[in-house]
């Protein structure tokens, strides 16, 4: 009997985003590992390289409701999760339910909202329920956050702490475009807008749940689990170590897993390899750990030692 899973409606999803999204082959895969792990994406780059079009394009092809936030200094926490409001025919409050209420948030320039408004997101983003005065509201389910931010502003920014940085399961960098790329996005945008884009949905919610399933019952062999542990032990102890200041937490255990799962799944497989982990092991560590200052001074970044951590640890 073939037990392989069936990603089609992955798949299918995965092609409809290539179609809108030139040469964003990391990102469109990191945003599909997100959605069918039930994690939180943190997406970083410069303005203008389609960051809102890919949410934009995924919200439209799955099932479930949208909602956007953009982000600044003025941002109060209800703004985002919601108001008591006073109803003064009982005199009673009823919950006023902010933009995080939604399958799919996108949460633009998450940097620019203060630390009250971030931990608030991140506190819901980890519980899956928001708390107003004495009561709690659970979030929709799926739920997922994209969270935008840009490396270049510095004035007026709220860095967000390790300690929040850790919710996201994967923290993809995104890069300027080359010059092939450029030209097919010049094209793309110009010949939509003569046709005007339309929205179809590739993605019922149903089959979301279906696919969600049989990415948590895609087998992790126990060596796959040692090279996965061996690999967050090597940010704690060893030679990439002496780099570190703040380790990663068993979160990044989980998140290495879960995003190995869900990559061999994409790819058709009911069984993790090492390649999957490692392919993932950047997005889903490097944000979780600090490096020393003398690393910083010799201008390495966490992506870096995590790449020769993946270079140094034998996956069996
Ligand atoms: N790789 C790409 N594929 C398709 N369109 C692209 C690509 N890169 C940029 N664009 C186009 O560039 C424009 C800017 O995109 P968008 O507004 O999504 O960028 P952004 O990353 O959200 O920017 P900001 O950080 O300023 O919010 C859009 O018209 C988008 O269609
Ligand atoms: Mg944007």
């Amino acid at each position: 009997m073939d037990t392989r899973p069936d990603p089609t409606g992955a798949s299918a999803l995965s092609s409809h985003l290539a179609n809108g999204l030139v040469g964003h082959e990391i990102l469109i895969e990191r945003l599909l590992i997100a959605l069918l792990t039930g994690g939180h994406l943190l997406v970083e780059g410069p303005p203008g390289l389609a960051k809102t079009r890919a949410v934009k394009w995924l919200s439209d092809a799955v099932e479930g409701s949208f909602a956007r936030i953009q982000c600044t200094p003025d941002l109060m926490p209800s703004d985002l999760t919601g108001t008591p409001v006073y109803k003064p025919q009982d005199g009673s409050f009823e919950f006023v339910r902010g933009p995080v209420f939604h399958n799919l948030v996108l949460v633009d320039e998450i940097n620019r909202a203060p630390p009250k408004v971030q931990s608030a997101l991140l506190e819901a983003m980890a519980e899956h329920q928001v708390t107003a005065g004495n009561e709690t509201h659970a979030l929709p389910d799926p739920f997922l956050v994209v969270a935008t931010q840009n490396p270049i502003e510095h004035d007026g920014t709220f860095p967000l702490p390790e300690a929040q940085l850790d919710r996201f399961l994967l923290h993809v960098m995104l890069d300027l475009p080359d010059l092939e790329t450029e030209r097919q996005i010049l094209d793309l945008v110009e010949a939509e807008t003569q046709s005007g884009a339309s929205a179809v949905q590739v993605l019922t919610l149903q089959e979301l749940a279906a696919a969600r399933d049989s990415v948590r019952a895609v087998h992790l062999a126990p060596e796959l689990r040692d090279y996965i542990v061996r690999l967050v032990f090597a940010t704690r102890e060893g030679p990439q170590a002496a780099d570190i200041d703040h380790a990663v937490s068993p979160r990044g255990s989980l998140a290495l897993a879960a995003a190995a799962r869900a990559r061999a799944y994409l790819q058709g497989r009911d069984y993790a390899l090492p390649e999957d982990v490692a392919a993932v092991a950047g997005d889903a560590l490097a944000h979780r750990l600090v490096l020393s200052w003398r690393a910083v001074a010799d201008g390495r970044r966490s992506r870096d030692v995590v790449a020769d951590v993946v270079d140094a640890v034998h996956p069996l």
